[in-house]
C-alpha cells in the first residue's frame, strides 16, 4: 500500500460507533491478534475450550494476560469460559498454531454448557500443575493463569480477564532454555472477518531499549 494523502480518509466518530460498527472497526484494525486458545472446566469438571483474539500479555511482575470475553451476541448470555473462570478463578490459555486452527477454529462452535469441546473435538490433554484446566497437548505453548481481577468494561457487554501466569508450559521442538522461536512455534494469528494469517515475513532490527529486568545486552 502507498502512503495514504491527508485527504484519503473516512473518519467514524464516536455518535455513529454502535456496538456492531465498533467490533467491525476494532477487529479490521487491530491485527494481527494472537489467539488464547483457552481452557477452562465447569463445577461438574467439564472441560471446555474456546479461541479468544481480544488477548494479549499486559504486565511482567508477575507475568500476567488479558482476555476481553464479551456477552453473546445473540442472547446477552455470558459464555461458558467466562462463566467458568469466575467461579474457578482459573484457566490455561494454550498458543494456537496452524498445526490446530482447524480444531481451535471448531471450538469456537456455540456447544451447549454440558457439551465439552475437548471431547467433542477429540482433543488430548495434559493435566496442569497449578489448575484444575488442562491444558491442550497438541500446543506448544500452556500457560497456566489464575485470575487477579476480572474488570467489566464500558455499557457492560465486554469483561477483561486478567490472570497471573503461574506456569509456562514450553514445547522443547520451540524453546532453547531462554527464549521461544515464533518461526518453529508457527502462531496463528487472527484478522477481520472470516480471516487468519500465519507469521508471514519475519524482520529483524536490533533492539535500542533492554527488555524489563534485563542485564545483560539489548539483543
Ligand atoms: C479466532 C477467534 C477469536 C475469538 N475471539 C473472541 C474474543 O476475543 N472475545 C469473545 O468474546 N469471543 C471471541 N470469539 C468467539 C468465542 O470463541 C465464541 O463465542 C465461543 O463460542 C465461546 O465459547 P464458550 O461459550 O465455550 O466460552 C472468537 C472466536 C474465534 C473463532
Amino acid at each position: 500500500m502507498n502512503r495514504p494523502q491527508p485527504t484519503d480518509f473516512t473518519c467514524v466518530e464516536h455518535d455513529a460507533l454502535d456496538t456492531e460498527t465498533a467490533y467491525r472497526l476494532l477487529v479490521g484494525c487491530v491485527v494481527p491478534r494472537p489467539i488464547a486458545w483457552i481452557t477452562t472446566v465447569d463445577a461438574a469438571g467439564r472441560v471446555n475450550v474456546a479461541p479468544f483474539s481480544s488477548y494479549n500479555y499486559v504486565a511482567t511482575s508477575p507475568p500476567m494476560l488479558a482476555v476481553n470475553i464479551a456477552l453473546r451476541a445473540g442472547d446477552g448470555a455470558i459464555k461458558d469460559t467466562a462463566r467458568n473462570i469466575l467461579a474457578s478463578r482459573e484457566f490455561v490459555v494454550n498458543v494456537a498454531t496452524e498445526a490446530t486452527m482447524e480444531e481451535m477454529h471448531q471450538s469456537a462452535w456455540e456447544y451447549p454448557p454440558d457439551i465439552s469441546e475437548a471431547q467433542a473435538l477429540g482433543l488430548p490433554l495434559l493435566p496442569s500443575r497449578h489448575v484444575r484446566a488442562p491444558r491442550i497437548a497438541s500446543s506448544p505453548v500452556q500457560m497456566e493463569c489464575r485470575l487477579d481481577q476480572a474488570v467489566t468494561l464500558g455499557r457492560g457487554v465486554n469483561t477483561l480477564y486478567i490472570g497471573e501466569v503461574v506456569a509456562f508450559h514450553l514445547s522443547n521442538a520451540v524453546y532453547d532454555g531462554h527464549r521461544v522461536d515464533a518461526q518453529k512455534m508457527r502462531p496463528v494469528a487472527r484478522l477481520g472477518g472470516p480471516f487468519y494469517s500465519g507469521l508471514g515475513e519475519v524482520f529483524h532490527r536490533p533492539m535500542l531499549q533492554k527488555p524489563p529486568g534485563g542485564e545483560g545486552s539489548a539483543d
